[in-house]
């Protein structure tokens, strides 16, 4: 099992692979499992801009195409270029509540500041399948 930075490092090497020619905004994620695989994700863009692909629904999205599911999720880190740590976006913290654990470790780092939070924290007051589910 990699250990937070570890993990870091795994996201910033998938941020290498990020496609950002509108934004030059670079973002990489790395997903680890319960049982040690790592899944990666970077920013991928597109001229709708509206269809662009954040590093960490790629991440999350590759892990369930192999059939990961919430409950084999252990981390998530986030990293970016930015000058301030990268907080998911609106969409990746709807799409967050749904697919990973309340209390799963995120980690956010753009190599300067570093913190851990959880969707818990990141998205308060959750509509979910709780509300639509009914
Ligand atoms: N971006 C992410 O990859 N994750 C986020 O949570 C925030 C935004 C990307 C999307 C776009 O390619 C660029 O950063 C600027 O918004």
């Amino acid at each position: 099992m990699l250990n937070k930075d570890e993990l870091i490092a795994e996201a910033f090497k998938a941020m290498k692979n990020s496609y950002a020619p509108y934004s030059r905004y670079h973002v990489g994620a790395a997903l680890q499992t319960k049982d040690g695989r790592i899944f990666h994700g970077a920013n991928i863009e597109n001229a709708s801009l509206g269809a662009t692909n954040c590093a960490e629904r790629s991440a999350v999205f590759s892990a369930y195409s192999e059939g990961v599911r919430k409950d084999d999720i252990d981390s998530l880190a986030i990293v970016s270029d930015g000058d301030e740590v990268c907080g998911p976006c609106g969409i990746c913290r709807q799409v967050l509540s749904e697919l990973i654990n309340q209390d799963t470790p995120i980690y956010l780092s753009n190599g300067k500041t570093e913190l851990t939070s959880n969707i818990f924290r990141l998205l308060p007051m959750q509509f979910g399948s709780k509300d639509v589910l009914r």
